[in-house]
């Protein structure tokens, strides 16, 4: 079936889009779902490409793989576990079952102990040695980072709690940059590490317990942990009542649902993070029951696949119009290519097409004047994934938001029709003639027929935040399933884990380099000689 889909793929690199256009494709390549519409339409994707597609759906067994991930069947299969984060968000669902038990009282009743520390911690009851909190700061890495700082980022007109930074880089200079500011006797350190064993996180967590051991009697007491690691939590002085626990079938890049959202739900307070839970279980209830082609997960997941394994482009672009997704890009790049970036199937076997492309991106209009050059003439095609609220939060700024739109629009519109030569001739007609029209002209091509989809959304509350967030969660899964792969561990995270540890005296002076390849050893000496 995948080389179907290449040949399918090559067929349609001489198609034009433009021309396959029209106002049935436009409301038939499109999907509604919890308030939103996906376009796919400015794609080359014809009826046939997406019957394909669709079979791919059925041969994988994606109905049957979906309903054992939400069963809490032990998808994960390299590390024995479920695939449960969608039970985080459950608020209106009924029982989910591990090994015959519920884990749902468990959930809720840890929420309801967050809400309860967040009320405490937002309304001054939970005190610093200095007075009320002023100051959260959350550390962690990875999926223990990244969800949470790109929410509470998005979510910036819903903060009324203190103020929540982020420190993730075990390069001091994030810490020290984060903390000077700061007065320890009114902050709250939240350590976040699924395992609590992390290195960076770990050497983070102690420096900010040094610091705040400088003024403050009884540091231990402005910390809380999030972590499946009781145990470790414990032996960092952290009081049991501040730790909040979670179960190792959420996987850390799909943990923000959780206790990793504490400092979300610090920041926004318990009504705004459950309306947060409840988009992205309205996303839940639709990727359960829509049909395929009325899926939205299964239709964004499809559109990747066609543009990646079908028509071979290798990167895709994330391009939000809305500044406060800023980022999503790089929350949605631990996703998607920590889940997806895998080289063999769920048996062990060579996968037989590229595994996720590479993802990246940045808000817009600053991409626009940044690297839209390449995407709009380069030699490459990237396929842009572009998203727009209908309405933004400055309402004395409307004129602003249309701007913002229209670029948005304008830019999927450029990339889809281009420029021909006669009319970028038109434009410079009165300037050159003769050959020297011919030459500037060419340089005013664009060749256009470049696809994009566009995700459009009412506004970011939220409710929309969580249904976006579970939107791509849910296409990770889908194309995971069609690759045939294990969306769910990180294998290739670890040699480079290791090897970093056993370079670290070695960069101290403490072993020697010798067993070092000629590079790495060369490299060392010449860190050392500059102060390393
Ligand atoms: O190294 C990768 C990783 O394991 C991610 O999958 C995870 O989100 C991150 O590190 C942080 O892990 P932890 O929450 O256990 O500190």
């Amino acid at each position: 079936m995948w080389s179907t889909l290449a040949q399918k793929g090559q067929a349609a690199a001489g198609r034009s889009i433009p021309e396959l256009m029209s106002a049935e494709r436009a409301d038939g390549y499109a999907v509604e779902a919890c308030g939103m519409r996906f376009d796919y339409s400015k794609t080359a994707m014809t009826d046939a490409d997406r019957d394909h597609l669709l079979a791919m759906c059925d041969a994988a067994g994606l109905s049957e793989k979906r309903r054992a991930m939400f069963e809490g069947r032990a998808i994960n299969e390299t590390e024995g576990r479920a695939v449960l984060h969608t039970a985080l968000r459950n608020l209106s669902g009924g029982a989910v079952m591990i090994d015959e038990q519920d884990v749902m009282p468990r959930v809720l009743g840890t929420l309801a102990r967050m809400e309860g520390f967040a009320r405490a911690v937002r309304e001054g009851n939970f005190r610093g040695q200095g007075g009320a909190i002023t100051d959260v700061v959350n550390i962690g890495i990875g999926g223990s980072d990244l969800g949470p700082a790109m929410a509470t980022l998005a979510l910036a007109p819903y903060h009324d709690g203190p103020r929540c930074h982020f420190v993730s880089n075990v390069d001091g200079a994030h810490i020290a940059d984060i903390l000077g500011p700061l007065n320890p006797e009114t902050t709250l350190i939240i350590v976040a590490s699924k395992t609590f064993t992390t290195i960076e996180t770990m050497t983070n967590a102690a420096t900010a317990k040094a610091w705040m051991a400088e003024r403050v009697r009884d540091p231990a007491a402005q910390f809380a942990a999030l972590s499946t690691a009781q145990d470790k939590t414990a032996a960092f002085g952290i009081s049991e009542t501040r730790v909040f626990g979670f179960a190792d079938w959420v996987g850390g890049r799909y943990s923000m649902w959780g206790p990793i959202g504490l400092s979300l739900l610090i920041a926004i307070g318990p009504e705004a993070f459950r309306a947060f839970l409840r988009g992205a279980e309205s996303m839940d209830i639709h990727f359960k029951s829509a049909n395929p082609l009325e899926n939205m997960p299964v239709m964004l997941a499809l559109t990747g696949l066609w543009h990646n394994q079908g028509c071979g482009h290798a990167t895709r672009a994330v391009l939000p119009y809305e500044q406060r997704l800023n980022r999503l890009p790089a929350y949605l790049q631990q996703l998607e290519m920590e889940s997806n970036g895998k080289r063999v199937s769920m048996d062990g076997a060579d996968l037989p097409v590229d595994s996720g492309p590479v993802v990246w991106g940045e808000p817009g209009t600053n991409g626009q004047h940044a690297f839209y050059q390449l995407i709009h003439q380069g030699t490459r095609i990237i396929p842009c994934e572009f998203m727009v609220g209908a309405e933004g939060f400055e309402h004395e700024l409307p004129h602003q938001h249309r701007l913002l739109i229209a670029n948005c629009l304008a830019q999927a519109e450029a990339l889809m029709k281009g420029r021909s030569l006669d009319e970028a001739k038109a434009l410079i007609k009165d300037k050159f003639s003769g050959d020297e029209l011919e030459r500037q002209a060419r340089h005013r091509v664009f060749p256009g027929n470049r696809p994009s989809t566009m995700l459009v959304y009412p506004k970011l509350t939220p409710e929309v935040l969580g249904a976006i967030v579970a939107l791509y969660e849910h296409r990770v899964f889908v194309e995971g399933v069609l690759l045939g792969i294990n969306s769910f561990d990180q294998w290739g995270v670890e040699l480079g884990k290791e090897l970093a540890k056993a370079l670290e005296p070695v960069v101290a002076g403490e072993t020697s380099a010798d067993d070092k390849d000629a590079s790495t050893a060369s490299l060392v000496g010449w860190l050392q000689r500059h102060g390393a």
